[in-house]
């Protein structure tokens, strides 16, 4: 049977994690996240499959593709938190439990970040926690899926 998978997510600009306003979002980049969540799913035999987009619709497409037999997805959708009802009716559709992630505190900056139009179809949200974030996020996935059952019988 294939390793069971965790999606890590990332939206619009956080490609440029590390050195985009690291005051807001601080220095670590996005593949050193990336391997802190993969160091927490493995020890569970969970592996990582991690995807990054500026693009919408890339980002529906891989979540289509990858979502619906993935442990859970960790989610950060940048700015399309705020305003993408098309990644929003994905989510919504993808069957497994997705947190999403926000690095900086949302609800403490601008007004037009304080909506978040996935919050309704996500099982949680971790907002204002830095990068550990994703990590707290996973945790939570993994929980989920050894609740539901997930790694047993290997
Ligand atoms: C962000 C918050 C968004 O408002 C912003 O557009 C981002 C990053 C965060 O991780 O804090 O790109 O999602």
């Amino acid at each position: 049977m294939a390793r069971p998978y965790l999606l890590v997510v990332n939206g619009p600009n956080l490609n440029r994690l590390g050195v985009r306003q690291p005051q807001v979002y601080g220095t670590e980049t996005l593949a050193s996240v990336v391997a802190r969540v993969r160091e927490v799913a493995s020890a569970e035999g969970v592996d990582v499959l991690d995807f990054q987009s500026n693009h919408e619709g890339a980002l529906i497409d891989f979540l289509q593709q990858h979502g619906p037999s993935s442990v859970g997805v960790v989610l950060n959708p940048g700015a399309l938190g705020h305003y993408g009802w098309a990644l929003r009716d994905c989510v919504a559709d993808l069957g497994r439990p997705v947190v999403e992630v926000h690095i900086s505190n949302v609800h403490r900056r601008e007004p037009f970040r304080h909506q978040l139009v996935l919050a309704p179809v996500v099982a949680g949200q971790v907002v204002g926690m830095g990068t550990t974030g994703y990590v707290w996020a996973a945790r939570h996935l993994l929980e989920l899926w050894k609740r539901e059952g997930g790694g047993e019988g290997e």
